[in-house]
């Protein structure tokens, strides 16, 4: 039976990577699909024949589970980067100098995703580690298994153990597609493939990630007995062992070659299913690299030239006002459809008023649309060139295009918002999103669509409506069911346990986003202390500066909102920090700043960052003159260590500092 299993396994490794890899599948979905079930049914009938490994373990386990942090044995570095040929040629003549003798450069795609180091012991993948701060990162071996691309097991000749580094990404039609579903379920959309890929990579529950069709490309070898000492035959060989190695992989002998690779993947990476952003140029041979050594941050074996954003040219057709919670204002361009790294843009940001008059836009211009790193692409340009029938300039409005309100703009600020902030029908609406969102009241149910529904019948108009919406009232509405009425109900009664600084985050406050919202909480410690707080009372809190304080002053003085407040006392939301946190909450870190670093036993990082950050303490990400001392764990990255010992920054471990904070906790 074993030999069946195991022959199973193997025939399955095989079509995986025809078809993941090869993108040649030898066998149809469906017969796949069959073999992999009768896997399963024999695993399940032997149990003491399982292993991690089997194609079997590829869908995923619903088991939730935190992510370890591991050590990297090779530090995660980045790459310097350039935008132009002429730094090109600098890192080559640099490179020539440092060598002195003949040399080969591998030009290779900067693939666009996160990045991953894979470990692999006699042939058996057994630990994927995210690059994290690049000296110790997530163990995400549970979400890496499931992606097909990449071999759990290898084939062919290979070293005992080694490191192999690569990139993580979501293919454009998977992004296209993941943003489609969420939008229709009104989730928040991933801003770019990249952004995607890193966030499913550290989703906790690995059946999620297996159904979000990552794939993996890899390009960096690290270990001892490494087939060769160019990396270019090296490549050559993991691609031998099942790896997905990019085709566009090139050996150059000179500057000229390289500069070819370039323009050449500058144009033809737009047809490649995956995100780019530019080329890396190495050393090939790996003891010249030695030879070349690192800087602090990267190799200087190695560059990275960017593209620049990709640029598409459309027309300008209409441009519409979208009226956010807060009132602001943003004109948002309609364009003609057009193709711009890898999906169709339709609608572009035009940002402010100032920003469209120094576009000096008119209706039916032809122009330049750009990506950045948000969602959104922008306008950057007009081809006044290309303008013959001119339409209309495109004006900023004066009023509000939900509810007519004469436009206002604050001193300093670019946008122009709507003055009505109680009775326009978006920024309610918007309000009420905000209020049941994920980071504040996390109120299942209430989408914006039913928010908007139960806005249009009436049913809700102020956030603390939600507190008194009776089920008949809501089955009689037409598009909404039982159950969804019951879960809504269900929701808002959960969200009373929302602690104390989520409900101030909740209710809207200008300016008060969640780090502000937990300041006010600790500092004023109830909502009765934050009513009542004067101007002077809220600046000489840490971090409120004027124009939070004047904003949070001018919430309390608006009689609606103190209604409104008080009417989700009633409803029996937590108005005050809880006990816990009373006590926890001390001053012993006040004006200090600190870095974390290393491993811990007691508690994890995000709990050690929250602690500081509760003791009036500053977390911060690396060791400067200005740090007050090194909360350090198990392996303390050497790095950190030495520019510590340079500098004589104090290192402490997580004992000291558990009673450095519990000491102040008792005198107070
Ligand atoms: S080599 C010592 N090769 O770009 C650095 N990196 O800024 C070894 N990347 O961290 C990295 N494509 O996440 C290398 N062909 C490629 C790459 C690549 C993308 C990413 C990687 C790296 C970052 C460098």
């Amino acid at each position: 039976m074993k030999t069946q299993i195991e022959n199973l396994r193997r025939e399955l490794e095989q079509h995986n990577y025809n078809y993941y890899v090869l993108s040649q599948p030898t066998i149809s979905d469906f017969e796949f699909d069959d073999k992999l079930k009768q896997l399963q049914g024999l695993e399940a009938a032997h149990p003491e024949f399982f292993d991690p490994n089997s194609p079997t373990q590829r869908v995923g386990s619903d088991i939730v589970s935190g992510f370890e942090q591991v050590a990297h044995v090779y530090p995660m570095l980045s790459l310097g980067n350039t935008y132009s040929e002429g730094e090109v040629q600098d890192f080559y003549e640099r490179t020539r100098k440092g060598l002195n003798e003949e040399f080969e450069l591998v030009c290779e795609l900067k693939y666009d995703g996160t990045s991953i180091s894979l470990t692999y012991e006699k042939g058996l993948l057994v630990r994927a580690v995210t690059r994290g701060d690049g000296e110790k990162g997530d163990d995400v071996t549970a979400n890496v298994k499931t992606i097909r691309s990449i071999p759990l097991r290898l084939q062919g000749n290979f070293p005992d153990k080694f490191e192999i580094r690569g990139e993580i990404l979501m293919p454009w039609a998977v992004f296209d597609e993941l943003n489609r579903e969420r939008e229709a379920q009104e989730e928040q959309l991933f801003a770019n493939p990249r952004n995607a890929a890193s966030g499913t990579l550290k989703l906790q529950n690995s059946t999620v990630v297996a159904s979000r069709k990552l794939d993996g490309y890899f390009y960096y070898l690290l270990g001892e007995n490494l087939p060769s000492d160019l990396h270019s035959e090296n490549l050559a060989a993991a691609r031998s062992w099942g790896f997905k190695i990019s085709d566009a992989t090139k050996v150059c002998q000179s500057l000229e070659e390289v500069s070819a690779f370039i323009n050449y993947w500058d144009l033809e990476r737009k047809n490649l299913p995956v995100a780019t952003d530019g080329i890396v140029i190495k050393v090939n041979s790996l003891s010249q690299q030695k030879n070349l050594g690192f800087t602090a941050k990267s190799p200087r074996w190695a560059i990275a030239y960017k593209f620049q954003a990709e640029k598409a040219v459309t027309r300008l057709n209409s441009v519409s006002y979208q009226v956010g919670r807060t009132g602001a204002i943003t004109p948002v361009a309609n364009l003609d459809p057009v193709q711009l790294s890898g999906t169709v843009v339709k609608r572009a940001s035009l940002h402010n008023a100032d920003i469209i008059e120094s576009l000096d836009l008119y209706i039916g211009d032809m122009v330049f649309v750009e990506k950045g790193g948000e969602i959104i692409p922008k306008i950057t340009a007009v081809d006044k060139d290309a303008r013959f029938l001119i339409g209309d300039k495109v004006k900023f409005l004066k009023v509000c295009p939900e509810c007519g309100a004469a436009l206002v703009r604050f001193d300093g600020e670019a946008a122009h918002y709507c003055p009505n902030e109680n009775t326009c029908p978006p920024q309610i609406k918007g309000k009420m999103e905000h209020f049941v969102s994920r980071k504040a009241m996390n109120i299942d149910g209430l989408g914006s669509e039913t928010i908007n529904l139960l806005y249009q019948n009436g049913l809700l108009q102020n956030i603390a409506d939600i507190y008194s919406l009776k089920i008949p009232d809501l089955v009689r509405l037409e598009r909404l069911g039982t159950k969804s009425a019951y879960n809504i109900q269900a929701g808002a009664e959960k969200s009373k346990e929302v602690p104390f600084e989520r409900v101030v985050f909740a209710l809207g406050i200008r300016f008060v986003g969640e780090t502000i919202a937990k300041k006010l909480s600790y500092a004023f410690k109830n909502i009765e202390a934050l009513e009542c707080a004067t101007l002077e009372d809220l600046v000489a809190v840490d971090e409120i500066g004027e124009r939070i304080a004047q904003s949070v002053v001018q919430y309390f003085s608006d009689s609606l909102n103190v209604e409104t407040v008080s009417r989700l006392k009633s409803a029996g939301l937590q108005m005050s920090l809880s006990e816990e946190k009373l006590l926890s909450h001390g001053d012993a870190l006040i004006g200090l700043s600190v870095v974390i670093s290393g491993t811990f036993a007691k508690h994890s990082r995000d709990e050690y960052k929250a602690m500081i950050e509760m003791n009036g303490g500053k977390n911060v990400g690396s060791v400067s003159a200005k740090t007050s001392f090194i909360l350090a764990g198990e392996n303390m990255g050497p790095e950190k260590l030495k520019k510590a010992e340079n500098l004589g920054v104090k290192i402490i471990d997580e004992d000291t500092f558990l009673s450095m904070i519990s000491e102040t906790k008792s005198e107070e």
